[in-house]
């Protein structure tokens, strides 16, 4: 029923779970309990919760089937299902603290959404109508059209100024397009030409490999009810812009990608209509004037379309970023507050949670366990292959140790762990679990004082509000950007760790061994996942803000981003020591797409200002006219100092001779539009950066009405000779009601880029 009603319709739909569950008189419970209150008489606290639950249960309840968990680690108490008399007698059981409803299935599983704000009582949803009339084209892999999150029920018409097309071909109707993917177009000549004899087996814009139609439903998807993976992150699915609507250019294909594909297709894109485009790839270690994004993104940028691109994969080192181009949006990976996991409980009914991704049934039945330490020998593991077998990661062999235990065929095996990204070993067809040191200890402790020590596990458990989050992914790649070290990049970060989205059902979600598993929603991570969910929040802007240039959108999305986590500590980067994060790495802060509506004052950027950048950086007349496609670049204004909404300075560390107590100035100018209501007094403030002096000249802008703009200067001093490779710090401007914050970065990489940015 509720895939065939008009969107309005959603808000009631929302609270019909609850209304289930009220009716169907039990419910979950989660207890919390005084262990203080513990009569000795018991061995342990799960007996006692056990006997205090007995003693609520009506006679032909079945204990076991009534008791959920016993929580050793995060709480002490345990979880239930109880009907209302039942819970109101436990409430007056001796050590009864407190009773919480469970609430398992939030009804966002692409969590994301709610993670980063959108709502639907206010803010940017609201504001756009969800993107209603904002076309989102994606250069991927293509699209898998019957997915349910392409369904159009409730959009309206197609926007008149649409002039793309949905191209027939292998397995692909033209009539598979609708009101919500409205354009499919395919481009492989490129790669024909420099493979003449490929077979391209299926000759049309059909994903068949399942990025695309992740990407593109991460942006733009449908809501969709019943999704998830495998049991894990149940819910209803939907993307960030839910009525935007979707255009896939497909350009990357199995058999390769090439440039002059992803430039045709950009450039069709443009042609088509397009308002915001979504690119989940870049290439690497290439100058501006022969990367084919950069290229294609320029004349975008002229149209006033929003380009997001992918930072990378290639984390957590220095300078590993592409798409480091000025006139995109490059965005990085975080994680979000949801957790997949299992509950592994021992002999002695102490239990402990993990992370797991298991998709499979699995028996509740006790099964002998055995401690292996490291899991590295094939034959041994063999020899254990009736038992859970639990192993210990050292000097990173997590992956390798994992594989071994896979090709055993063990029951399962346990890996104790201190990795914070498991990403890449999580998502397994075979029951796998991660548990932290701690509590591998206990595990440990308790398989060596037992002579036939034993253990079950439980998996599919979907934890909401996991702290700290978010963190910036290891793998996430860092700047400062190679091409164009003089623009701080990356500019935002999104989610990207384990996010939901459609999936072709034909292609595998997981596969093992021997087995392979579908299912029309897969969990996938990555900077390609994180960029989408920008195209979805630049598209709600353009619902709201038509009018905003690329520049200005931009702008707005990294001023109001935040940089503190769910623990109101700054944003910590999990690939360099759970750390704070640096602008490198996180580049302004997590997107806060509700703030971005109203950001009060915006950084706006034209093309001629690209044009005074690619003079300074010295390029030739003719590898300007590559990005600009024009002869009339005029080269009178080079300047390095373009009107970012970011900072970041070299300074010289290698030059040894140097008097370290050598100062060095470095000077910013920047220009501010007040988009606010008329009068407004911003005042400035710098947080210090131990070792430099920073100055804004004035530190107050006065503005007499919306739309002017006034300009500063920021001043920047500090030791020739820097002592550590990265520092960091915020310029913050404040009217009272906006917030309008940009990164400066002090870095001693790059030295030799110096003198030529004074
Ligand atoms: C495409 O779909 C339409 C409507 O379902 C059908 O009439 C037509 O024959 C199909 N064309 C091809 C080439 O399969
Ligand atoms: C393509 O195949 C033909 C015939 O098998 C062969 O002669 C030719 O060298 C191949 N071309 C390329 C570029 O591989
Ligand atoms: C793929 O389809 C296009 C358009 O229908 C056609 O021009 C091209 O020749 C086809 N290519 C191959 C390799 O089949
Ligand atoms: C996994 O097993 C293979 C074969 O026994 C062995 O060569 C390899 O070193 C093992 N890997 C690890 C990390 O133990
Ligand atoms: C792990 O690394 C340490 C130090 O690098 C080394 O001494 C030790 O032998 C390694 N252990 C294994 C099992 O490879
Ligand atoms: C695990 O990681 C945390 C945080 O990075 C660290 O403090 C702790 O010492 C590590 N523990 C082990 C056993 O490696
Ligand atoms: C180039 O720009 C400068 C200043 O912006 C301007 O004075 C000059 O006329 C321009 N030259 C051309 C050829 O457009
Ligand atoms: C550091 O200084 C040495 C000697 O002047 C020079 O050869 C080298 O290229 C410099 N390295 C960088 C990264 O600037
Ligand atoms: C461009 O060339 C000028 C003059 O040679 C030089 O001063 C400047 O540092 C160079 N800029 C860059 C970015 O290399």
């Amino acid at each position: 029923m509720a895939t065939h009603i008009p969107f309005c319709l959603w808000l009631t739909i929302i609270t019909i779970p609850h209304l289930v569950s009220t009716l169907a008189q039990h419910d979950n419970y989660i207890i919390h309990m005084d262990l203080l209150a513990m009569p000795k008489a018991f061995s342990g606290y799960h007996s006692w919760y056990l006997a205090t639950l007995s003693s609520v249960l009506d006679n032909s309840d079945d204990l076991s089937a009534k008791h959920i968990y016993t929580y050793s680690n995060v709480m002490n108490g345990f979880s239930a299902s109880l009907s209302p008399t039942q819970l109101e007698a436990l409430k007056s059981s001796p050590g009864y603290i407190s009773s919480i409803r469970d609430l398992p299935a939030k009804v966002d599983t692409t969590h994301s959404s709610q993670f980063i704000g959108l709502n639907h009582i206010s803010g940017a949803w609201p504001a756009s109508n969800y993107g209603k009339d904002v076309i989102i084209g994606l250069v991927d892999t293509g699209i898998w059209p019957e997915s349910e999150s392409f369904k159009d029920d409730g959009m309206s018409d197609i926007p008149s100024k649409w002039k793309g097309e949905c191209e027939s071909g292998t397995k692909f109707n033209s009539s598979l397009c609708n009101k919500k993917l409205i354009g499919a177009r395919f481009f492989n000549k490129g790669l024909i030409a420099k493979n003449p004899n490929i077979t391209i087996t299926v000759n049309s814009t059909r994903d068949t490999e399942g990025h695309g139609t992740h990407t593109s439903t991460t942006a733009a998807g449908n809501y969709v009810g019943g999704a998830s993976y495998f049991g894990y992150a149940t819910g209803k699915a939907g993307g960030m812009a839910p009525l935007a609507r979707v255009a896939m250019y497909k350009a990357l294909w199995e058999q390769g990608s090439f440039a002059s594909d992803v430039i045709a297709a950009i450039d069709q894109a443009i042609t088509d209509g397009v308002d915001v485009i979504s690119l989940s790839f870049g290439l690497d270690g290439i100058p501006l004037y022969e990367d084919p994004v950069a290229i294609a993104t320029f004349a975008a940028l002229e149209r006033g379309i929003f380009v997001t691109t992918s930072a990378g994969n290639e984390g957590p080192f220095l300078e590993t970023l592409h798409n480091g181009t000025p006139w995109v949006i490059t965005v990085a990976a975080s994680t979000v507050d949801r957790q997949f996991g299992g509950i592994l409980t021992l002999g002695d009914e102490v239990s402990v949670s993990g992370l797991s991704l298991y998709p499979g049934n699995f028996p509740s039945s006790r099964i002998p366990v055995v401690f292996m330490g490291l899991c590295d020998n094939l034959n041994e593991l063999i020899k254990v292959r009736n038992k859970i077998v639990v192993c210990e990661d050292k000097n990173d062999t997590l992956g390798d140790q994992v594989y071994n235990v896979t090709r055993a065929k063990v029951v399962a095996g346990v890996f104790i762990s201190n990795s914070s990204d498991l990403e890449l070993v999580i998502q397994s067809t075979f029951p796998v679990i991660f548990i932290n040191p701690k509590d591998g200890e206990v595990v440990k402790d308790y398989i060596k004082s037992n002579s036939a020590p034993g253990a079950s596990l439980v998996f599919k458990v979907t934890t909401l509000g996991t702290k700290p989050a978010p963190s910036v992914t290891s793998y996430s790649s860092r700047g400062p950007s190679q091409s164009c070290p003089f623009v701080l990049k990356p500019d935002i970060t999104a989610p990207g760790s384990l996010i939901l989205a459609a999936w072709p059902e034909k292609i595998p979600a997981v596969e093992g061994d021997s087995l392979s598993l579908f299912n029309n929603f897969n969990l996938l991570s990555g900077t390609s996942m994180s960029c989408p969910h920008i195209a979805g929040v630049a598209a709600l802007l353009k619902g709201v803000h038509p009018d905003w240039s690329p520049a200005a959108i931009r702008s707005a999305i990294m001023t109001t981003s935040h940089t503190l986590d769910n623990t109101l500590s700054p944003i910590t980067d999990i690939g360099n020591d759970n750390q704070p994060a640096t602008p490198l790495a996180l580049g302004a802060g997590h997107v806060n797409p509700n703030k971005a509506v109203d950001p009060g004052l915006i950084y706006d950027i034209n093309s001629e200002d690209y044009v005074n950048l690619l003079c300074a950086l010295n390029y030739s007349k003719n590898n300007i006219k590559t990005i600009t496609r024009s002869a009339l670049n005029n080269c009178s204004n080079p300047s390095l100092d373009l009107n970012y909404p970011s900072f970041i300075v070299f300074f010289n560390a290698n030059d040894s001779a140097s008097d370290p107590d050598l100062k060095t100035a470095k000077e910013f100018h920047r220009t501010v539009t007040n988009i606010g209501e008329g009068e407004s007094t911003y005042s400035a403030s710098v947080t210090t950066i131990e070792g430099f002096e920073i100055n804004v000249i004035p530190n107050n802008l006065v503005f007499e009405q919306s739309n002017e703009k006034l300009s500063y200067t920021v001043r920047i001093r500090g030791p020739k000779l820097m002592k550590e490779t990265v520092a960091f710090g915020y310029l913050t401007w404040e009217d009272g009601i906006h917030v309008v914050r940009s990164p400066i970065v002090v870095t001693s990489l790059r030295s030799e880029l110096l003198s030529s940015q004074n």
